[in-house]
């Protein structure tokens, strides 16, 4: 087996299920309390503005009461120990990866965190409601900020950059996914392709759960931990 040196770790909603914040298809997941259609398309957007201001302004307020788990300081600790290549990529629009302190990371759905302006293009940090239709900081035009997230039917950010490190990969670890939805779902085949060995840390078997050469089950803060201390030489 090829050393391991350039590592790409892609986590969803299970590695901040710990942290207290909804997932979104297992159990009373955000999905079963909301359509997708109403709230994540931009289609929904155009129909009911409000509706989808409402929905992410109170993710938005959430997650600022939330804090890191152990999954997360565990990969945090990874990021900055590691002498190879590592990438953290995200499913994730919460800023909890960040607040660990992870450096090498790629939000590929957005930033509850962040607003993005349809007129000048320009994403400005963003803390408050956006249903009063504020200004743009960029361009101080009033009610032209949506969320910047990328919703269903929308090209996920920085993807070179995600499929450039899959190809170099020696390991490919994705942890709190149910692999339901594309293109992160095909990062394990695209890792494979380059050669990588590959490792899920799930609660339970992801959709394609069986692509993976290794499997653990159980939660992120036990799991993540151990493997971050298996890596690290602890
Ligand atoms: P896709 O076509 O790759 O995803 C299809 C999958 O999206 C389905 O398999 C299902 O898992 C999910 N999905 C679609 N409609 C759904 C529904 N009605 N209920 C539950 N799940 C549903 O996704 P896409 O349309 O190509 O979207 C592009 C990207 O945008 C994807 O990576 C997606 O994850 C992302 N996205 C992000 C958010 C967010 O809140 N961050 C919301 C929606 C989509
Ligand atoms: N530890 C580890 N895994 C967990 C935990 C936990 N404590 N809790 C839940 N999980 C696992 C579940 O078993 C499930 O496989 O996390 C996964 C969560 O899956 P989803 O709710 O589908 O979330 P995710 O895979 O991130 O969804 C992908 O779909 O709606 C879009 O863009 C949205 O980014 C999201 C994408």
């Amino acid at each position: 087996m090829r050393d391991i040196r350039n590592i790409v770790v892609l986590t969803g909603a299970g590695v901040s299920a710990e942290s207290g914040i909804d997932t979104f298809r297992d159990a009373g997941g955000l999905w079963e309390q909301h359509r997708v259609e109403d709230v994540a398309t931009p289609e929904a957007f155009a129909r009911d503005p409000d509706l989808v201001h409402r929905f992410y302004d109170a993710r938005r307020a959430a997650i600022q009461t939330k804090a890191p788990n152990a999954a997360h300081a565990a990969l945090a600790r990874l990021d900055a120990a590691w002498p190879g290549e590592l990438l953290i990529v995200t499913q994730n629009v919460d800023d909890l990866h960040e607040r660990a302190g992870a450096a090498r990371l790629i939000h590929m759905h957005g930033e509850h965190l962040n607003a993005w302006c349809s007129a000048c293009d320009q994403r400005s940090p963003w803390t408050g409601p956006l249903i009063d239709r504020p200004a743009c900081p960029a361009c101080g035009l009033p009610g032209t900020l949506r969320p910047d997230i990328v919703w269903f039917g929308e090209m996920p950010y920085r993807m070179d950059e995600i499929y450039h490190a899959l190809a170099r990969a020696d390991l490919f670890v994705s942890i709190g996914t149910s692999g339901a939805v594309y293109p992160a779902a095909g990062f394990v085949r695209e890792a494979r392709a380059g050669g990588a060995r590959t490792l899920e840390l799930n609660l339970e078997p992801s959709e394609g759960g069986y692509w993976f050469d290794e499997a653990r089950h159980g939660p992120a803060t036990a799991l993540v931990p151990q493997w971050v201390d298996r890596m690290l030489g602890v």
